[in-house]
């Protein structure tokens, strides 16, 4: 009793066994505007004749049709997916339904399901994720000059069209984390890329070096850039400078020149007065005797 209970039990898994359908078990890496050949391999138990054969291709949450195959017509399911994908013909009696997808774009992420038939079915699903690489990272400082240590600036941090979100890092000059005041934001383009935008606000130090660190989590990519604040941008302004130096000089030599003119003015008058007879004094000797009547 019980075996004739299980035995339609074991045939059924038999026959699910019989047509056996394999996909990649990690995530199908792509980059964006590529072709990509997503694998899908079946086995049925017997030889099959290729009229008998139907595969179909759709997304696997909305079940829309992106291609396929029956009757031994191959056909292209067309809207965003039309004139990209084509399987490949020569493969398909050596159980290959792989499908080649090409300029592979930001939507185009999902579940993927391979579906095949023969006279059983089966199908498997597999993950398409999209990837591009950040561009080299641009670094601004606002302000830019005229710096001097404890302004606060805001150093930015540009990259773009990298997918997906990049996680953004700032380090200093010997790669320890600044824990400072950091603002991120990624916007994504119409294409669905991301551009990067990160902004540290530090109190400025000398010597002090600012990287940014962008790191693309799928491609395992990391492009930085770093900005180091040396003495030079720290310095008064070149213009500033000379006008102060040169301010400086013009005072000291007209008070140079005043000083040697009262100085000659006080001597000829000392020469040519009568009541003056120890015109050798020194000056000090001078200015105490002209002190004393003003103190007594
Ligand atoms: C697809 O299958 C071929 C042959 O098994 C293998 O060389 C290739 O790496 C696979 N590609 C992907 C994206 O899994
Ligand atoms: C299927 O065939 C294509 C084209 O020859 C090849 O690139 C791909 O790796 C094959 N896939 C498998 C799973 O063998
Ligand atoms: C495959 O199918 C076609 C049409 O149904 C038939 O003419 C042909 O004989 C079949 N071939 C095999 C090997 O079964
Ligand atoms: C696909 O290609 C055909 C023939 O080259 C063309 O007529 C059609 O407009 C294309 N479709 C899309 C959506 O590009
Ligand atoms: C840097 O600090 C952030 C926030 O505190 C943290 O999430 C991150 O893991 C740190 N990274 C490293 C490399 O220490
Ligand atoms: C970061 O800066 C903003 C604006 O200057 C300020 O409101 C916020 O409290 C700061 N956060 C930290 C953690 O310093
Ligand atoms: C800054 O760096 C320069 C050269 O590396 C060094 O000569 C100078 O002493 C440093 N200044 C400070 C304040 O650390």
């Amino acid at each position: 009793m019980l075996l004739i209970l299980l035995t339609p039990a074991l045939f059924g898994l038999s026959v699910l066994a019989a047509l056996d359908v394999q996909v990649p078990e990690d995530p199908v890496v792509a980059r964006f505007g590529s072709d990509v050949t997503l694998n899908c391999s079946f086995s049925s138990g017997s030889a099959f004749n290729l009229s008998d054969l139907s595969i179909f291709w759709h997304l696997t949450d909305t079940k829309r049709p992106v291609h396929s195959f029956s009757s031994g017509q191959d056909q292209d399911e067309g809207g965003s997916y039309s004139n990209r994908t084509q399987l490949f013909p020569g493969e398909l009696g050596s159980g290959n339904a792989s499908l080649l997808l090409r300029r592979v774009q930001i939507q185009d992420e999902g579940s993927f399901t391979c579906f095949v038939r023969i006279r059983e079915y089966n199908s498997a699903a597999l993950l398409l994720q999209v990837a591009a690489s950040y561009s080299k990272p641009q670094l601004t400082l606002e302000p830019d000059s005229n710096l001097r240590p404890g302004d606060e600036v805001s150093v930015s941090c540009l990259a773009y069209g990298g997918y997906p979100q990049a996680s953004v890092l700032w380090q200093d000059g010997k790669g320890a984390n600044l824990t400072e005041n950091v603002t991120t934001s990624q916007v994504a383009s119409d294409e669905g890329l991301f551009n990067m935008w990160s902004v540290l606000r530090v109190m400025l130090e000398p010597n002090s070096t600012y990287s940014c660190v962008v790191r693309n989590p799928v491609l395992g990519e990391e492009t930085h850039a770093s900005v180091t604040i040396t003495g030079q941008h720290m310095s008064f302004p070149p213009l500033a400078l000379w006008v102060t130096v040169g301010l400086a000089v013009c005072l000291l030599g007209l008070l140079v020149a005043l000083a040697y003119i009262c100085r000659h003015k006080i001597r000829e008058s000392c020469k040519e007065g009568p009541a003056v007879e120890q015109g050798q004094e020194t000056e000090d000797e001078e200015s105490k005797t002209a002190m004393q009547p003003l103190k007594t």
